[in-house]
């Protein structure tokens, strides 16, 4: 589930709050006079500093209008160069410690922040970079992001005591990084190996059993404690087991049958023939009926034998970084929870039923699952601007995309394939349609309340593919990368070594398909 929706939908940045390798304050925080900034390396001695700074400030009112604490400009005259951020990443190192970020709300009441700092006063972990904002969620919340370094065991005590004073709205576990010798300086980091994607996985830009006030479950307590369920499995998950099979309740049976029965009316005439092709499949092999919700388990061992994909479960919106870093290793991210019964066909964020009705039938194909996969490979190493773009292009093709099929316009995207409004709208008329081109399309404004301004028409899934890949050559990357599906590992393709390994391997292939061409030629007596 990717989550540039959510955050456009907050006007924020499609990029992630907690990218390890940057500070994103101009992005995320943007309202400068409402940072607070603290020196580099603020050690625990300063910290005194700062909290009797910070206790004086809050009975303060504020000065630049925004409801968030303001520090003047001695504070951030502490910033310090790259070269010293790096000096303090190599002391990490030494002393086995690790960067991670932090994202929490307090009630925007005077004391608080007081008492959170206090926590990393008494657990004696360093602050690296620490701002703070308005929620966007609420508004009487003010958000914390604290970049911070510690051990593993000091981090997870200050988690247990932040948790008892604060909501955690989204935290990046501490692990360990490459060396300073296998960074490029300014690459965000990304998964290098299947395995990875456990970390990646958690970096939830929002939990599922945090709705908001707007949520049509918002007031049903039971419907929340079923979220919690949901976001327990999946941060418990590992690549590789058995995802749990989850016993639906008769109500979110009920809802899921709903939805089942109106959207598949519209598929014979709406929907592109690689998804009719795979539906009856789908009702054969995994269980796709308006009686039975689908499990994760059967859905994941079908795509791996069409096409190599598997999905995996997702506790809440992801960035798009971390989302199409998935789809690089052919892993999708799955919410499995249930929309709330009020509104069986609508739902503020995506459910089991979008990810299963929307994008499974599709993810079963090869050609469809090869788009995808280079869509999250060419988002490695990229650029926080290039992610942007690739997660619009990713919007208005794998979300939104249309197809011309016999002539006829057919829907490739998940979003409309399950939402019965927008798809019989995006085929009628009234919808403009334009040629998918990468580089407008990437400028279209992805819309979240209405339906979309235009929809983008692939002639194929191959189509789609060579512009995206025409396109991905002017994306700014350092080098580009290779997928090993032995190893289930990504390959920087930066020395002349790895280059040489893969074009052994691409030549042992060329040679295995010549030699299939002369044997066909030679039988039909060419
Ligand atoms: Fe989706």
């Amino acid at each position: 589930m990717i989550g540039s929706k959510y955050w456009a939908k907050r006007g924020m940045s499609l990029d992630s709050a907690l990218l390890e390798e940057q500070c994103l304050s101009t992005q995320m925080w943007h309202h400068s006079k409402a940072s607070m900034c603290c020196p580099e390396k603020v050690v625990v001695g300063h910290l005194n500093n700062l909290l009797g700074y910070l206790t004086e400030q809050l009975s303060q009112p504020c000065l630049c209008g925004t409801g968030v604490t303001c520090i003047p400009d001695w504070v951030n005259k502490g910033w310090s160069s790259k070269y010293d951020e790096k000096k303090v990443s190599k002391e990490n190192v030494k002393n086995e410690t690790s960067r991670t970020t932090i994202l929490f709300a307090l009630k925007n009441e005077v004391g608080e922040l007081v008492k959170a700092l206090q926590i990393f006063q008494e657990k004696r972990i360093n602050l690296v970079h620490i701002e703070s904002r308005k929620s966007k969620r609420r508004a009487s919340e003010v958000e914390i992001f604290v970049d911070c370094s510690s051990t593993k065991e000091d981090f997870n005590e200050l988690i247990r005591l932040l948790r008892a004073n604060a909501n955690i709205v989204s935290l990046n576990p501490l692990a360990s990084k490459g060396t300073e010798e296998e960074e490029f300086v300014g690459v965000p980091w990304f998964p290098r190996k299947i395995s990875e994607l456990d970390k990646s996985s958690q970096r939830v830009l929002m939990y599922g059993s945090d709705l908001d006030a707007d949520h049509p479950g918002f007031k049903d307590n039971e419907y929340r404690k079923r979220r919690k369920y949901f976001v327990d499995v999946a941060m418990n998950y590992k690549i590789g087991q058995p995802i749990p099979r989850v016993e639906y309740t008769e109500e979110e049976v009920e809802t899921w049958g709903t939805v089942f029965k109106e959207l598949t009316k519209l598929y014979p005439t709406h929907a592109c023939q690689e998804y009719l092709k795979n539906f009856p499949l789908l009702i054969k092999h995994c269980g796709y009926r308006e009686d039975n919700i689908p499990q994760l388990e059967d859905v994941s061992a079908f795509l791996k034998g069409r096409s190599g994909f598997v999905v995996r479960p997702v506790a809440g919106y992801l960035s798009p970084r971390d989302f199409l870093a998935g789809l690089a290793f052919r892993v999708f991210h799955c919410t499995q929870y249930v929309r709330h019964c009020s509104d069986p066909f609508y739902t503020p964020e995506p459910d089991t039923c979008h990810e299963l009705l929307g994008h499974v039938p599709l993810l079963a194909d090869p050609s469809f699952a090869q788009f995808s996969q280079e869509l999250g490979l060419v988002s490695l190493a990229a650029t926080d601007e290039d992610v942007q773009k690739l997660a619009t292009c990713y919007f208005f093709t794998v979300e939104f995309g249309l197809c011309k099929q016999d002539g006829q316009l057919r829907a490739y995207g998940a979003g409309l394939l399950s939402s019965i409004g927008e798809l019989k709208h995006a085929l009628s008329d009234k919808a403009i349609v334009k040629p998918f081109e990468p580089r407008t399309t990437c400028t279209q404004e992805c819309l979240i309340t209405t339906f979309q301004e235009a929809y983008f028409l692939s002639e194929s899934f191959e189509e789609a593919k060579a512009k995206m890949r025409e396109f991905s050559k002017s994306l700014k990357r350092p080098y580009c990368v290779h997928y090993n599906p032995y190893t289930q590992s990504i390959e920087m393709l930066k020395d002349s070594t790895v280059i040489e390994r893969v074009v052994q391997d691409i030549q042992s292939d060329l040679d295995a398909v010549c030699d299939a061409l002369s044997k066909m030629n030679k039988h039909l007596g060419i």
